[in-house]
């Protein structure tokens, strides 16, 4: 809505980068790039990050289709990190990470949660999630933010 959590994406994308430079990583908005070209990168993606604000105590309904869509596909094998801005409850990154283990992904830990506007302290959560879905390895890890 107001792009803090696409912010969190790309420090994601940024810390991934960082950590492995040789990882291709890939930003999308789910509400603006075709649905089916963001699956056929997570197709050849060993990890995902996915976010989303939280909006009545769930996620936007953008993220929410696209998540059914993906758990349709029945990928195997592949890790995520959840992400995500909040005002009061903050149950976003709970609700796509629920989502993410119905649709077969291993959620790594920590979530990132971040209080309105992302600020300095969600960067050591960032390094730590991305830490967690590089696992060391070198490969393709893409980033799917959710506005
Ligand atoms: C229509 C609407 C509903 C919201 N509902 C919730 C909510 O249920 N719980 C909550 O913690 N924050 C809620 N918020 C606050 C947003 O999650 C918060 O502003 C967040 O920082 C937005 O992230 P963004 O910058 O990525 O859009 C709501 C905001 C709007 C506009």
């Amino acid at each position: 809505m107001w792009d803090g959590t696409k912010q969190l994406a790309h420090k994601i994308g940024a810390e991934i980068s960082r950590l492995s430079p040789d990882t291709r990583v890939k930003v999308f908005n789910v509400s603006k790039t075709n649905k089916n070209d963001i699956m056929t990168e997570v197709f050849k993606s060993r990890a995902i990050a996915v976010g989303s604000p939280t909006v009545g105590r769930n996620i936007l309904s953008s993220v929410g289709g696209w998540l059914e869509f993906l758990k349709e596909l029945k990928f195997k094998k592949k890790k995520a990190a959840v992400f995500g801005c909040y005002g009061w409850s903050g149950e976003s990154p709970q609700v796509v990470r629920q989502k993410l283990t119905d649709a077969g992904f291993e959620v790594v830990e920590p979530e990132i949660k971040c209080n309105w506007i992302p600020e300095e302290d969600a960067t050591g959560k960032t390094a730590e999630a991305a830490k967690a879905i590089l696992n060391k390895e070198q490969g393709e890890a893409n980033i799917s933010p959710a506005l």
